[in-house]
């Protein structure tokens, strides 16, 4: 069947996968050999079990040309076997009977999935986006005796179902973790990316090339601030912002400045669970000085600013929020070196953990900011509204044919303008 000089070669560590078992996984970062592997396998099998019945599974398959079809086809010119197997534009079949195709998870249902029924082996690749509802259809319509389900993926997030369901241990469950050193024909094209990355930017190494969970850090909103201590001057104007804590979110405070052009001093906060109406005002006054200087406050409880105001905190008032603020805050504070208080744990959290939201299928970056992790941030987007005039940035403002500028608010509500 073989023809004299097929390349079949499996890298160490697949040895093991070729005997049976029921849920077979191949973990990891870029260029380990995934794919290679599952799909010489598949076709060795095809080619050696009269009646063979394998289907290649996505989350999503918009074309067969998002298949796998053109690597099995690749193996099968590879193996020496391209008389023995006839492919269609959908299937490849072989002399023997055998049979692969090639499906879309989201195309199919609860009533569709059943044709699967019969099936030896379900492949799923980039399964670090299959959904939770498609893993439990899959899973117990390969019903057929000594059945078994390939799954390959580069981790993406250690909550994906795929990971949760592989990180299961027994006699039914092998998966490894690989990379491109465990692939003895890691090509030169691929090291050359990697070298690059591994040099520049060493989060996205270990998340693409080593399989490492996608970090925070690639999709973290604010990169600009550090813990620190800063003695500011002592005319510096302070600035105070407030988030009232709904029924599972905390209520949050910040009192902070500006101590140079660069810098946003975060100095004190306040951040507290489930408070009742009338604790609010000592909350506030958590924040040292609270009562003399202006406070800008979320204004979805105008009730509560209410009660503030004639309990001591005299210069409270609501933010004006609207369209855009949200994006507008952020970019203001992000031209800031923000440095923060060691005392304020909270806002430190939230300055690491605030981040845009990722596409659960491709695990790209959206423009989008999560609604997560952003009490204090908040709290501090509402404190430095005065500091943008009309919803327009202060900083960076920069029109055709001018030169960058940047703004800062001066004592008496005005703002000096500097060419950057
Ligand atoms: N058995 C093999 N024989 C020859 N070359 C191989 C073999 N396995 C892998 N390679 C080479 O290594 C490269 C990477 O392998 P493969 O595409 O299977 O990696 P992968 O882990 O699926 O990567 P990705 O995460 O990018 O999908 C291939 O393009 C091929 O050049
Ligand atoms: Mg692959």
């Amino acid at each position: 069947m073989l023809d004299s000089s097929p390349q079949i070669e499996f890298p160490e560590y697949y040895r093991e996968y070729f005997e049976p078992c029921r849920s077979k996984g191949l973990r990891g970062g870029r260029g380990s050999g995934k794919s290679h592997c599952f799909a010489g396998h598949l076709i060795l099998r095809a080619a050696s079990e009269e009646g063979f019945r394998a289907v290649c599974i996505r989350e999503v398959q918009r074309s067969i040309a998002d298949s796998v079809k053109q690597l099995l086809e690749d193996k099968i010119g590879a193996y020496g076997l391209s008389a023995f197997f006839k492919t269609t534009e959908t299937e490849i079949a072989g002399a023997n009977g055998s049979r692969i195709i090639f499906k879309g998870m989201q195309n199919h249902t609860a009533a569709s999935i059943k044709s699967l029924e019969g099936f030896d082996v379900a492949w799923v690749e980039e399964a670090q986006t299959l959904s939770a509802k498609s893993l439990e259809l899959l899973t117990p319509t390969m019903r057929k005796p000594g059945a078994e389900i390939w799954f390959s993926w580069n981790p993406e997030s250690e909550e994906d179902p795929v990971d949760v369901f592989m990180r299961q241990e027994g006699a039914d469950f092998i998966c490894r973790t690989v990379n491109w050193n465990d692939n003895p024909w890691f090509p030169n094209v691929l090291r050359g990316e990697m070298e690059r990355d591994k040099a520049r930017d060493p989060d996205k190494y270990e998340h693409v090339w080593n399989g490492a969970y996608r970090g925070l850090s690639e999709a973290r909103v604010f990169r600009n601030f550090r813990q620190g201590e800063i003695k500011p001057p002592a005319n510096v104007v302070w600035f105070y912002g407030v988030d009232w804590g709904f029924s599972n979110d905390p209520a949050a405070g910040v009192r902070f400045c500006f101590p140079d052009k660069k810098t946003l001093y975060i100095r004190n906060e306040v951040y507290e669970l489930g408070l009742p109406m009338e604790a609010h005002p000592t909350f506030i006054a958590g924040l040292p000085d609270a009562a003399k200087w202006p406070v800008r406050a979320d204004n979805a409880r105008p009730e509560i600013i209410d009660y503030c105001r004639r309990h001591g905190i005299r210069k409270i008032r609501a933010a004006k929020k609207g369209k855009g603020s949200v994006e507008d805050g952020v970019s203001f504070i992000q031209s800031f070196d923000v440095v923060i208080h060691p005392s304020c744990a909270n806002t430190r959290r939230e300055f690491q953990r605030y981040a845009y939201k990722t596409d659960s299928r491709t695990g790209e970056i959206l423009p989008v900011i999560e609604d997560k992790n952003n009490h204090v941030i908040d709290a501090l987007r509402y404190g430095c509204e005065g500091l943008h005039r009309k919803g327009k940035l202060i900083t960076d403002t920069v029109k055709a044919g001018e030169a960058p500028r940047r703004g800062y608010f001066k004592e008496d509500g005005g703002v000096n303008w500097k060419t950057i």
